[in-house]
C-alpha cells in the first residue's frame, strides 16, 4: 500500500467488441489514452492469457513488449487512440475469472483483477472509464448483455446478431460485465422516489422461472429500504441479475448487471430453506447497495476493500435487521466474527482490515475485510449514532460521488459531518489481532460504589508495529439478583487501562460488551448464578444469548478438565433446568429460542481457548448435549408437538433445534424423525430431519439420505445439501464415501458449488474425521487442493483455511498438517494463490 503511485495514463473511453466462440473469441479494445501529469514513461497495461492480434496507436502499427502478464508501449503522445485486438478461449477457462462458460453461457468475473484477462488494460480501480460494448455472437444466444443502457441491436450474417451497450457512469475496470445465452426471464419494475421507472430483470436457467420470485421481491425490498434509510436511489434505468451455476463467490456487483451464483437467486419452498431465503433477501440486498458503496464511490487501490465491502456488509446486515429479527441477524454475525475471524487473526493469514501487502488479491476477500470491516463500520454508526452516521454518509457522497478513494477520506467524512474526534478510532484499519479486553470489578460497600477496571491488549507479533490501545465502544448494562436493570450505558474505552464507577446499592450482575459492541475478546470471569439471571432477564436478547453461550461453554470446558484427569463427566442440574426454561418458555420468539439451543459448533469452542485437546473437545462437547438432550426431553417432546402445526420460519427453526436434541437423547426417537422427514411440506423440514439424523447418528440415516439422494438427483441446488450431509458423516469410512461421491453424476470438480459442499465442507464441518489422529483428513484435503491448484486456484486456497489454522493443536497434529503445506509447496506449478497461504503457514 506504501507504494501506491497515482495511474501514468487514463482511459476516459473504452469501445469494447465481441465475438463470442468457445475455443476463440475475439476481443477489440478501443481505448482513448491520455497522459496523467508530466512525465515521459511508456505506457504499461496488465494483460494475461491471451494471444495478441494487433496493437495500433492512432491506427499505426507499433513496437511494443509483452511479458510477465504486462505489455509495454514506449513513446506514447500525451493523448491517443489505442486499439488491441487480442484472441481469449473462454471454453478452457475453469478458474472462473475473466470470460468463461458456465452451462453453455458466457459470463464475466472481473473482481479484483480478471479484467486483464480480457484485454489488456490498466487494470486497477483508480482508472475510471465510460465502456461502450457490442457483442457479436450466434442467435443460439438470444440474450446478449453489458453494463448500463441498450443502445442498439440488429442481425448477422449466418444466423448471428449483435447488441451495443453503453454504460453512462465512468467505471473501474473490474464492474464491467458480459453475458451471452438462453435464459429463463423474469420482469419487473420499480418507480424509484423521485419517479424514475427501473426495468427489474432476473435471468435464470430454462425451467428456473418459478424459483425467481423471491429474488426479485428482495431485490423491490432492498431498493425500497435504500430510499428509506440511506436516502439513496437508482440511477439507471434498468437493473439487471443473472443466475450462474459455475461461480466462485456468492454474487458480484457489476454496473446495473449483478451476475450471482444460483445459490443466492433459486428458491421455491420444496427445494429452499428458511435459511436460503434469508440468505437471498441479504445477498441480493449487499449487491444492490454496492450501487453506491462500491460503485458511485470506487476503492482507489485493493488495500481499500473494505472501503466497499466492510461498509456495504454493515448495510446488507442493517437491512435483514430492519425487515427481520434485529437479534437473530445480530447473533448470525457475531458467530461469524467469533467462529470464522477470529480464527483468521490468531493464524497465519491475520491481516488489518486495511492490509498493508498482498501476494494474491483474491485471498483478501477475507472475514477481516468482510465482517470484521463490517463491525468496524458498526462501532462508528454506535459512537456517532444513527443521525450522526447518517450525516457523515451524506458529506461522504457529496465529497466523493464518481471518485476513488481511501478508508481515510470515509473515516473523514464521518469525523467532519458528526464533530466526534476519531483519530485513535482510525487504528482499526491498520492493525492486525483480535483486542483481548479484561475485565475485573469489586463493589465497595462502604463508599456504595461499584468498580469495572477494564485492561486492553492487541496480541503482537514480531513483525509488526507495536500494537497502540484501539477506541472501543463498550456497552453495559447491570442488573441486581432479580434481574431488574440498574444501568444501561455506552462506554468508550481508549486507554490500556482504565476505570469505571458506579453508585449502586449492591454489587451488580454485569452484562458485558452487549450485543458485541466491539470485535474483541472479552476475558471475565461469570459465576454460573449470574449466567443464569443474564440469560433470563438481560435486557437485550443478544445478551441472553451469549449468556447461554458461555453456560453451555463452561460445562464443555469443566468436563474437558476432567477427562484430562481421567474423572467421569458430569453435568450440574442447574445448567439442563436453565435449557429446560429455554424450551419452556412461552413468551420469547422462537427464534431466539432457537438460537439459544443451537449448541456452540465445536470450532466456535476451539476459538475460546489458546491450546485445544481435540479428542476431549469432542468427547466433551457430545456429553453436554446428550445429557442437556436426556435430561430435557420430556419437554422437548411436548414442544415439538405444540410446535409442529406452526407455519412460520422461527417456529420451524425452534422445533428443528429441538429436533436435533430429540435425535440424540438416549432414546433417539427414530420414529419422530422418520415422520418429520415423510410429512414435511417444504425443504426446511425434510433438511432439519434429515440432519438430525446425521448429526444423531441415526439408525435411519443412511437409508434417508439414499431416499434424499434419488428424489433430488437433477436440482444442484440441493443436491448441495446432500453432498454437505453426506460430508459431516461421523463415520471411519466417510472418506472412502467422499471418493466415491466424487463419481456422482451430479458431482463436478469444476463447480466451486459442488466443490464446496462435498469436499470444503467435510474439513469445515466433520471435525471428528478430519482431524483424525492417523492424518487421513489431512492428507485428503491436501490431495484435493493439489488437483484444484491448477482447475481453479481461487477455491482451492478458499477450502485450504482448516489446513493452515494449526496453531491451536498438538505438537503430533501441527506436524501432520505442515507436511501437507509442504507437498503444496513442492507442487510443480504453484498458484499464487495457494502458495500465499501455504508459505504463511509454514513460516509461522
Ligand atoms: N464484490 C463481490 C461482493 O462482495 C465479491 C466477489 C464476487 C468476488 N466474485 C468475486 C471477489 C470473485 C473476488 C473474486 O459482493
Ligand atoms: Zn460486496
Amino acid at each position: 500500500m506504501a507504494d501506491y503511485l497515482p495511474p501514468d495514463y487514463l482511459v476516459p473511453e473504452l469501445a469494447l467488441s465481441f465475438r463470442l466462440q468457445p475455443n476463440a473469441t475475439q476481443v477489440t479494445a478501443v481505448s482513448q489514452v491520455t497522459r496523467n501529469g508530466e512525465h515521459n514513461r511508456a505506457l504499461v497495461l496488465d494483460g494475461e492469457q491471451q494471444q495478441i492480434q494487433q496493437v495500433l496507436v492512432n491506427g499505426e502499427n507499433v513496437d511494443y513488449l509483452q511479458q510477465e502478464g504486462k505489455l509495454t508501449i514506449e513513446n506514447v503522445p500525451t493523448a491517443f487512440e489505442l486499439t488491441i485486438v487480442t484472441e481469449i478461449n473462454p471454453a478452457a477457462n475453469s478458474s472462473l475469472e475473466g470470460l468463461y462458460m458456465s452451462d453453455g453461457a458466457y459470463c464475466t468475473q472481473c473482481e479484483a483483477e480478471g479484467f486483464r484477462r480480457i484485454t489488456f488494460f490498466p487494470d486497477r480501480p483508480d482508472v475510471l472509464t465510460r465502456y461502450q460494448v457490442r457483442i457479436e455472437a450466434p442467435k443460439a444466444f438470444p440474450f446478449l448483455l453489458s453494463n448500463g443502457n441498450k443502445v442498439e441491436e440488429g442481425e448477422l450474417d449466418g444466423d448471428w446478431h449483435y447488441a451495443c451497450w453503453q454504460d453512462p457512469f465512468p467505471k473501474p475496470s473490474y464492474l464491467f460485465a458480459l453475458v451471452a445465452g438462453d435464459f429463463d426471464l423474469l420482469e419487473d419494475s420499480f418507480t424509484t422516489k423521485t419517479g424514475r421507472d427501473v426495468k427489474l430483470q432476473v435471468f435464470v436457467d430454462k425451467g428456473n422461472l418459478n424459483k425467481s420470485h423471491h429474488a426479485m421481491a428482495s431485490l423491490k425490498k432492498a431498493m425500497a429500504w435504500d430510499e428509506s434509510r440511506f436516502d439513496l436511489e437508482y440511477d439507471l434505468d434498468i437493473y439487471m441479475i443473472v443466475a450462474v451455476d459455475f461461480f466462485n463467490m456468492g454474487a458480484m456487483e457489476n454496473k446495473g448487471l449483478n451476475v450471482f451464483n444460483t445459490k443466492y437467486v433459486l428458491a421455491d419452498e420444496q427445494t429452499a430453506t428458511d435459511d436460503d431465503f434469508h440468505g437471498i433477501e441479504s445477498v441480493i440486498g449487499h449487491e444492490y447497495f454496492h450501487n453506491w458503496t462500491g460503485n458511485r464511490v470506487t476503492c482507489r487501490d485493493w488495500f481499500q476493500l473494505s472501503l466497499k465491502e466492510g461498509l456495504t456488509v454493515f448495510r446488507d446486515q442493517e437491512f435483514s435487521s430492519d425487515v427481520g429479527s434485529r437479534a437473530v441477524n445480530r447473533i448470525h454475525a457475531i458467530k461469524v466474527i467469533k467462529n470464522q475471524q477470529f480464527a483468521e487473526d490468531a493464524g497465519p493469514m491475520s491481516h488489518p482490515i486495511r492490509p498493508e501487502e498482498v501476494i494474491e488479491m483474491n485471498n483478501f476477500y477475507t472475514v477481516t475485510v468482510y465482517n470484521k470491516g463490517a463491525e468496524v463500520i458498526r462501532m462508528m454508526h454506535t459512537l456517532l449514532g444513527e443521525a450522526g452516521f447518517q450525516a457523515g454518509m451524506k458529506l461522504y457522497f457529496e465529497r466523493h460521488d464518481g471518485q476513488a478513494v481511501t478508508c481515510d477520506d470515509f473515516v473523514q467524512a464521518m469525523q467532519d459531518a458528526s464533530g466526534k474526534d476519531l483519530s485513535q478510532f482510525r487504528r482499526w484499519y491498520n492493525q492486525a489481532g483480535t483486542p483481548e479486553l479484561t475485565v475485573t470489578d469489586n463493589y465497595d460497600a462502604d463508599a456504595g460504589v461499584y468498580r469495572l477496571q477494564v485492561a486492553q491488549s492487541t496480541p503482537q507479533r514480531a513483525n509488526e508495529q507495536q500494537k497502540l490501545p484501539q477506541h472501543i465502544p463498550f456497552s453495559v448494562e447491570l442488573l441486581d439478583n432479580d434481574g431488574n436493570s440498574l444501568v444501561n450505558q455506552l462506554l468508550e474505552v481508549t486507554d490500556a487501562e482504565q476505570t469505571f464507577e458506579f453508585n449502586l446499592n449492591a454489587a451488580p450482575v454485569a452484562s458485558l460488551l452487549q450485543d458485541f459492541s466491539a470485535p474483541v475478546k472479552l476475558h471475565y470471569q461469570y459465576a454460573t448464578s449470574q449466567l443464569l439471571v443474564l440469560m433470563r432477564y438481560a435486557s437485550s436478547e443478544v445478551a441472553r444469548w451469549e449468556a447461554s453461550v458461555a453456560l453451555f461453554s463452561q460445562a464443555v470446558w469443566q468436563n474437558v478438565a476432567r477427562l484430562q484427569q481421567s474423572q467421569s463427566m458430569s453435568l450440574d442440574s442447574s445448567v439442563i433446568d436453565a435449557f429446560r426454561a429455554v424450551v419452556l418458555d412461552a413468551s420469547q420468539d422462537h427464534a431466539l429460542s432457537a438460537e439459544m439451543l443451537k449448541f456452540p459448533s465445536t470450532a466456535a469452542l476451539i476459538e475460546q481457548v489458546e491450546k485445544v485437546d481435540v479428542d476431549a473437545l469432542l468427547s466433551a462437547r457430545d456429553f453436554v448435549i446428550d445429557a442437556i438432550a436426556d435430561g430435557c426431553e420430556d419437554e422437548l417432546l411436548a414442544r415439538y408437538r405444540e410446535l409442529t402445526s406452526l407455519d412460520n420460519a422461527a417456529s420451524r427453526s425452534f422445533k428443528n433445534a429441538m429436533l436435533q436434541l430429540l435425535a440424540r437423547s438416549a432414546d433417539g426417537n427414530e420414529a419422530l424423525l422418520q415422520a418429520q422427514y415423510d410429512s414435511a411440506s417444504g425443504m426446511t423440514d425434510a433438511l432439519g430431519a434429515l440432519s438430525a439424523a446425521v448429526a444423531g447418528n441415526a439408525e435411519c440415516r443412511d437409508e434417508l439420505l439414499v431416499q434424499f439422494g434419488e428424489r433430488w438427483q437433477d436440482t444442484p441446488l440441493v443436491m448441495d445439501k446432500w453432498f454437505m450431509l453426506q460430508a459431516s458423516v461421523d463415520e471411519d469410512d466417510v472418506i472412502d464415501r467422499i471418493t466415491a461421491l466424487q463419481q456422482h453424476p451430479a458431482f463436478s470438480f469444476n463447480n466451486p458449488n459442488r466443490v464446496r459442499s462435498l469436499l470444503g465442507a467435510f474439513a469445515a464441518l466433520n471435525l471428528s474425521q478430519y482431524h483424525r489422529a492417523d492424518g487421513a483428513g489431512y492428507q485428503f484435503l491436501t490431495d484435493i487442493i493439489k488437483k484444484l491448484n491448477s482447475v481453479n486456484p481461487q477455491v482451492a486456497a478458499r477450502i485450504m483455511t482448516p489446513l493452515i489454522q494449526f496453531g491451536k493443536f498438538d505438537d503430533a497434529r501441527q506436524a501432520l498438517l505442515k507436511g501437507c503445506l509442504q507437498q503444496l509447496l513442492d507442487l510443480p506449478e504453484l498458484s499464487r494463490d495457494v502458495y500465499e497461504k501455504a508459505s504463511k503457514a509454514l513460516a509461522m
